[in-house]
């Protein structure tokens, strides 16, 4: 399967937000990941569809995957495959019809995908999976950037992967060298990584050698 790995922009400094995007792309990154918060179902505000569209004018070409940690994610979906959403990530925790809402993102031509916190039983995903183009395993307590990695999380992989084979499944929070050697031994295929990419000063060479130990792993 394609290792995908996807920087957090969650982590840029947003006092140089286009050039962080731009060096996001020029890393060599195969995507971008946008992490959108709403204080009630995270205890965090982060950013809107402004930012989804500055991406997409700053960086037409580089991926932009849109996460969203919404209460209703379903009354956003429009918002965001406006501002230029290429996947929307939907909680199956979200206060929300969640058939209807991937049927959504679907019916906008978009790539459709469901998002686990880390308490919540992968089975919850089980009646989704024909519907998605990929799930999200959460591997911190979604709200914050920066946290540590919870490897009690990857056995969810390891079902998913057992389930679905060819399916993207990503890994998010807490990605750094070592972390994401496990995620992907236990089955992602798609990595996003917010503070140890953001943090590098050269994100280029961090980007190549996580996916060099990756494949070699
Ligand atoms: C957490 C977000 C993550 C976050 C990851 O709520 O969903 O995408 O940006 O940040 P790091 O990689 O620093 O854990
Ligand atoms: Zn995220």
């Amino acid at each position: 399967m394609k290792l995908e790995i996807l920087p957090s922009l969650l982590a840029a400094d947003y006092g140089r937000l286009s050039d962080e995007i731009l060096r996001a792309e020029a890393s060599g990154a195969d995507a971008l990941h946008l992490d959108i918060m709403d204080s009630h179902f995270v205890p965090n505000l982060s950013f809107g569809p402004d930012f989804v569209a500055l991406s997409r004018r700053v960086a037409p070409a580089f991926f932009r995957n849109v996460h969203l940690m919404l209460s209703r994610p379903d009354l956003y979906i429009d918002v965001f495959a406006d501002a230029g959403a290429q996947t929307i990530q939907i909680h199956v925790e979200a206060d929300c019809d969640i058939h209807a809402g991937l049927g959504r993102i679907r019916a906008r031509g978009l790539r459709a995908a469901v998002a686990l916190n880390p308490e919540t039983p992968v089975e919850r995903i089980a009646p989704y999976l024909d519907e998605v183009d990929e799930v999200l395993v959460m591997t911190v307590h979604p709200g914050y950037g920066g946290q540590k990695f919870i490897a009690g999380c990857l056995p969810k992989l390891e079902w998913l992967r057992a389930k679905r084979p060819a399916l993207d499944l990503m890994v998010d929070g807490g990605v750094n060298a070592a972390t994401a050697v496990e995620a992907v031994r236990a089955g992602a295929n798609q990595l996003v990584a917010g503070s140890y990419l953001f943090g590098k000063p050269d994100m280029a060479a961090a980007v190549a050698d996580l996916r060099e130990r990756c494949v070699r792993s």
